[in-house]
């Protein structure tokens, strides 16, 4: 459990980049106390393409949270997601050290350690090693074996990787940006500690985050996380498809796709007409919400066929009882869950966040479940050693003198 009581979250997504500062009170209750956003710039996939502006957007995002919370950001909870992740299941096997067999928790650290020793190419760089389950002697299926006895500690493990290029750049412009990292933390984990209840992680679940430009995908059963993968397809194509077959800007394409886009063609009316801004020189036009979500339809469907076969190659489909929960922007798309009903043939809904106490209402979203994870998480676990811990000052003066500036 962090020992401060107010730190910092930033999701570094592929549209949004979005800094939250919360608080946590004796009962452990999490309140968001300020928050900045800016557009992820020089991002692409979640790989930095562009330092200065990757700088330039985290920058942003950050010093708006810092004004808005009257507090000073030095270290940050940071998200990573992307391409370039890459996720295994280990295992790893360890004499258990105690002359009397008492399983302590230095034994879990070994083995631990056992299951992060499987060759992992140089290129790599390991994020996180989560425990799914440990086994004593031959007795599996335990989730906390300190105090347990035997002989043979092992586990079972989801190691996940990034490739140390692309990681190294999202450290370097955190760095420039003067922030340390408390925690490097896998999206999709984080997204689960605020949208899933236990008997969902129980029973077995998919996260199915569709995002800018890319879609993340996590599953979880039996208490842990065990396959993580990413489609390299996401709510940006939709709206590149709507600019394309409208033959309209990217810009209107958005405005047309959040305002009046439905996944399902059959959910919108054919008789209600929308107005199409025309590209350079050419009129307005009216087309049918239809027709529109007839555009957005095939690539919904797309995106979601490529998460099933994925779900299918691994052979976890028997393992979901729970079904599926939607996160990230393009989930918004009314008609998303009947559309991905349909697709997986298994229970969907779309994510709530839950175990923040305290959100403000614009920031009450599944588009920033990522973020409030992010925090929650950082609250859960203790800053990495290393570096000085954060240091949290009350900067009134300066948030008077936004306050001043901005109205
Ligand atoms: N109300 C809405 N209806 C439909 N689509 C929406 C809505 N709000 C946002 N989106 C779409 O969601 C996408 C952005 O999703 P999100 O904010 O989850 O991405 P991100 O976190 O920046 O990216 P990523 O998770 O891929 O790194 C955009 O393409 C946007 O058009
Ligand atoms: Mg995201």
């Amino acid at each position: 459990m962090a020992t401060e009581n107010i730190i910092a979250a930033l999701d570094i997504g592929t549209t949004k980049i979005v800094c939250l500062v919360g608080e946590m009170d004796d009962e452990q209750r999490i309140y968001v106390i300020g928050h900045g956003e800016a557009p992820a710039e020089g991002l692409k996939r979640g790989i930095v393409v562009d330092m200065e502006k990757t700088v330039g957007s985290i920058r942003r995002a950050v010093d708006d949270a810092q004004m808005i919370s009257g507090t000073e950001i030095d270290r940050v909870t940071a998200g990573i997601a992307g391409e370039h992740i890459r996720s295994i299941n280990s295992h790893g096997v360890i004499a258990v050290s105690r002359s009397d067999q008492e399983i302590t928790a230095h034994d879990v650290r070994r083995a631990i350690d056992a299951a992060r020793a499987v060759a992992i190419p140089v290129d790599r760089e390991t994020i996180h090693v989560i425990p799914q389950n440990f086994s004593v002697d031959d007795q599996g299926g335990i989730k906390d074996p300190v105090g347990m006895s035997g002989v043979r500690l092992e586990l079972e493990a989801h190691i996940v990787t990034a490739s140390v290029t692309s990681a190294k750049n999202i450290y370097r412009a955190l760095e420039r940006c003067h922030l340390s990292v408390d925690h490097m933390v896998l999206e999709s984990l984080a997204l689960s500690q605020v949208l899933l209840t236990d008997s969902e992680l129980e029973l077995g679940v998919i996260v199915v985050d569709v995002g800018g430009d890319i879609t993340n995908m996590s599953v979880f059963y039996d208490g842990a996380i065990r396959y993580t993968g990413v489609i390299s397809l996401g709510a940006k194509n939709v709206t590149s498809d709507i600019a394309i077959g409208l033959r309209t800007s990217v810009d209107q394409a958005e405005r047309l796709k959040t305002t009046h886009g439905a996944a399902v063609a059959s959910m919108a009316d054919p008789e209600e007409m929308v107005t199409v801004a025309g590209a350079v020189g050419r009129p307005d036009r009216e087309v049918s919400r239809n027709v529109l979500a007839s555009i957005i339809e095939p690539r919904m469907e797309e995106i979601f066929s490529l998460v099933m076969r994925e779900i299918k190659k691994v052979g976890i489909t028997d393992r979901l009882a729970a079904g599926i929960v939607l996160a990230g922007g393009g989930s918004l798309l009314p008609g998303a869950v009947e559309l991905a009903e349909q697709i997986f043939d298994m229970q969907v809904r779309t994510g709530r966040i839950e175990r923040i106490e305290h959100i403000p209402d614009e920031l009450d979203s599944v588009r920033y479940a990522t973020v409030h994870g992010l925090l929650r998480y950082g609250f859960q676990h203790e800053p990495l050693p290393g570096g000085k811990r954060g240091r949290v000052r009350s900067l009134l003066k300066r948030f008077e003198n936004w306050i001043t500036r901005r109205f």
